[in-house]
């Protein structure tokens, strides 16, 4: 470390933009462009629906796109696993169909999120999921499952909606769906595309002045894994698109990609995030009992099962919905709500898992609407049309995010957050199932559009000092760094799961200040890598759930404490914001 670097005490305690700023003078010096570094108009990073959809309308808008993704574009993205579809009330003619209508999604939703959700915001996206985002995605080439009577669309249900409003691609929606963005992206004549590309931090101008006053986003340093080095990327907005965050947790359904990496990003920038103790875990993944390996993603089996008449059981043999016992809408009922029950009858009657039991669906509807689903339970030795599907919860979904304005601005200018990454108002204390889908679209049209009012085109973006890795050493040494991702992970898992208490969550808090410490420390000396880099997210990511957690003395939708069980909207109607200094306080819905 060189001299200017102080104490690892005072790395770790100061306040985190004491952190960025020594950063600055540690790492980067000011010179001429050079090759590998990139300047742009807009730079995108994450591909998900979100992040696609973002670059496609700003290409198509003229301007200049860098998109940048942590592996291959075309495969790695929570969007890609989207099992079920998009939620949006079916319009004929432009009326609702028959027993639908806004009002009804609209409030379908706000139960779901347990008073914290923004209800001016959700009737703004229940209004516009159909026609503008079923729509948009059409032209874009994708063929939603047609109906077989009289709607041009079929529709599933999922838990939570009383109508059916799931628009889908049989059960692999996202895969449908990022394949039709994937190629007018790849096709695009304004769009770069950066694959194995893992974003560090942003470049903003408070990091650069020292200051703390209104800030703006100059750029972001990019880690390139193919050549081993750091970019430098000058624009004139970045969209942070990066996804959810399930690795912070062992069980998960969602991508190997999902690192948190936006939220700690935009974190480590000074950005608000709200609700962060809010993470809907998914009722039924598969669960395999043959396998050793705890890391494995789960296999998602789609909520729409249980739309469509599916029930959960406790034992193989029961024929009856346990759920009933706790919601008179049964296995139907939303995700935080079966979730806890699963968690408490596992707990009481010492299970492993629980059933999922199809056969009521029929098995012609399974092979030709559940196909994905049928097919992998078939290779693991299941029929799910004649014997309930042995499953388990895992981490699916962040309903708290980086808090964003009405079109996916932050407040530093120059900075959009979209997607899961983002906390627009929409999902409060639990999302309703699929809402998220078109959230990802209507947003990035909205980021976008906003850019484009905002930022007349320019050739170039305001210069920015390069990244120097200084005197940082390579890491050959990769046990470390890989008993912090075990660390991490395992604590959440055991400390801050479905259900929680004080005393687990401090201990969670004792352990992630250690392991950050570490971690910390680590990025001063040593050569930044993709496993490294994640590894701090995941910790960064971790507290943020932990310390919101802590903060909220209550139990609510998917944040269950037994020492607190009641809601208490007295004190806690509230969004959690966790600011860029590690303090929580609580800002009105
Ligand atoms: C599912 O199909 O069950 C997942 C869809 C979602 O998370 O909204």
């Amino acid at each position: 470390m060189d001299g200017a670097t102080p104490s690892k005490s005072r790395l770790f305690d100061g306040f985190l933009l004491k952190l960025h700023h020594l950063e600055m003078t540690r790492r980067n010096i000011r010179g001429k462009a050079r090759e590998h570094d990139v300047e742009t108009e807009c730079a995108i990073i994450g591909g998900g629906l979100a992040g696609c959809t973002a670059a496609l309308e700003l290409a198509a808008a003229g301007r200049r796109v860098d998109l940048f993704v942590k592996g291959r574009l075309a495969r790695e993205s929570n969007s890609y696993l989207l099992a079920g579809g998009l939620a949006a009330v079916p319009l004929l003619s432009g009326k609702p169909l028959t027993g639908d209508s806004f009002a009804l999604h609209v409030k379908e939703t706000l139960a779901a999120g347990k008073g914290l959700n923004d209800p001016r915001v959700v009737k703004f996206c229940v209004e516009h999921f159909f026609p503008d985002v079923i729509q948009w995605l059409a032209k874009q080439g994708v063929s939603f499952d047609a109906s077989r009577r009289g709607y041009p669309f079929d529709l599933h249900r999922e838990g939570g909606h009383s109508r059916n409003r799931i628009f889908h691609v049989q059960d692999t929606t996202g895969m449908s769906i990022m394949g039709a963005l994937v190629k007018r992206v790849m096709e695009h004549p304004r769009i770069r595309i950066h694959e194995e590309h893992v974003a560090i931090d942003l470049i903003t101008r408070n990091k650069l002045k020292h200051s703390r006053g209104q800030d703006s986003c100059l750029g972001v340093y990019v880690y390139d894994i193919a050549s081993d080095r750091v970019r430098t990327v000058a624009c004139r907005a970045v969209f942070v698109a990066t996804g959810g965050l399930g690795k912070v947790f062992m069980y998960t359904t969602n991508a190997d990609v999902a690192t948190g990496d936006g939220f700690a990003i935009c974190h480590r920038a000074g950005l608000p995030l709200a609700n962060m103790e809010f993470v809907q875990f998914h009722p039924s993944v598969f669960y395999d009992s043959t396998t050793e390996v705890e890391n494995e993603r789960r296999f998602l089996l789609t909520e729409a099962l249980r739309g469509a008449g599916a029930i959960l059981k406790l034992h193989k043999n029961d024929t009856r919905d346990f759920m009933l016992d706790y919601d008179s809408r049964g296995s139907n009922s939303t995700r935080d709500v079966v979730t806890r029950a699963q968690d408490i009858e596992m707990r009481k009657h010492g299970l492993k898992h629980l059933w999922l039991d199809c056969t009521r669906i029929g098995a012609a509807k399974i092979r030709s609407d559940f196909r994905s689903a049928y097919a992998y339970c078939r290779t693991h030795g299941v029929d799910m049309t004649r014997e309930p599907v042995p499953i388990i919860y895992a981490v699916h979904y962040s309903n708290g995010g980086v808090l964003v304005g009405a079109h996916g601005e932050t407040s530093m200018r120059g900075c959009y957050v979209l997607g899961e990454t983002a906390f627009t108002g929409l999902h409060g204390a639990t999302r309703l199932a699929s809402n998220s889908g078109p959230e990802c679209v209507l947003f990035g049209r909205l980021s976008a559009r906003h850019f484009l009012d905002h930022f007349a085109p320019s050739e170039h973006p305001a210069p920015v000092p390069f990244w120097n890795a200084g005197s940082a050493q390579p890491l050959r040494d990769k046990t470390t760094v890989a008993y912090y991702w075990d660390a991490v992970r395992r604590t959440m898992t055991h400390l801050c799961g479905i259900s929680r208490n004080e005393e687990r969550l401090v201990a969670a808090r004792t352990v992630l200040e250690s392991v950050r410490k570490n971690i910390h420390d680590f990025y001063w000396n040593y050569r930044v890598t993709k496993d490294f880099l994640e590894v701090r997210n995941i910790a960064d990511v971790a507290m943020l759930i932990v310390q919101s957690a802590l903060a909220r003395k209550e139990s609510r939708a998917c944040h269950f404490r037994e020492d607190h069980p009641q809601n208490d909207d007295r004190h806690f109607r509230k969004l959690t914001v966790v600011r860029g200094d590690g303090l929580v306080c609580f800002r009105k819905v």
